[in-house]
């Protein structure tokens, strides 16, 4: 990995409960190998996941490994359905829109489609819910164990078409490894 990086840090289950190390560097602009980037940070998840179950707990964990992983977001977290709204879960960005209704945006679709939904400009995306301005692109996975609909990973990028298949594919794995990890909420 070149030398211009961001620099972050990662958990692994053993040192999980006393304290952080292993400072790693990542790449502040997209990697050109994307599928080996979340193949390591899928690796990374698995590990951090591991042995709990708890849905916020992971959720917050999840989030804040994606938001310091990854470049070019301005804002990755879950929405949870409760009772049939999509409600503000634990996330790493600006403060957001706490309520979204299913069908509705680019959260609302993705959970009621029940599929990924990648807008590479969500200008164009017809009723689009603007939680940050800085906002240009978005991806949506929703999040689902056995059969039930959990909620949805969302990720916003303040730039035009940063997500793509390869995105797509990382993410939906991530969001496996999460499911599989935990509890429904
Ligand atoms: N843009 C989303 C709303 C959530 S925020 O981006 C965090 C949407 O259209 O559903």
């Amino acid at each position: 990995m070149p030398a211009a990086t961001l620099k972050w840090f990662f958990w692994t289950p053993h040192i999980l409960s006393s304290h952080t190390a292993n400072m790693f560097e990542i790449k502040s602009t997209l990697p050109a190998d994307k599928p080996a980037a979340y193949a390591e940070l899928a690796t990374l998840l698995q590990g951090l996941l591991t042995g709990e179950t708890d849905f916020i707990a992971n959720a917050a964990n999840t989030a804040a490994l994606i938001f310091n992983a990854l470049p070019e977001l301005n804002w990755a977290g879950f929405y949870r359905l409760v009772e049939g709204e999509l409600v503000l879960g634990p996330f790493q960005g600006k403060p957001a829109c706490v309520r979204l209704q299913l069908g509705k945006g680019v959260c609302g679709t993705a959970a009621q489609q029940r599929q990924t939904v990648l807008v590479p400009d969500v200008h164009a995306f017809p009723g689009h819910i603007a939680c940050d301005a800085a906002s240009r692109s978005e991806i949506v996975v929703p999040v689902i164990k056995d059969g039930r609909l959990l909620g949805v990973l969302d990720l916003d990028s303040p730039v035009l078409s940063r997500f793509d298949a390869a995105d797509q594919a990382g993410l939906e794995r991530l969001v496996a490894i999460f499911v599989e990890a935990t509890a429904n909420h």
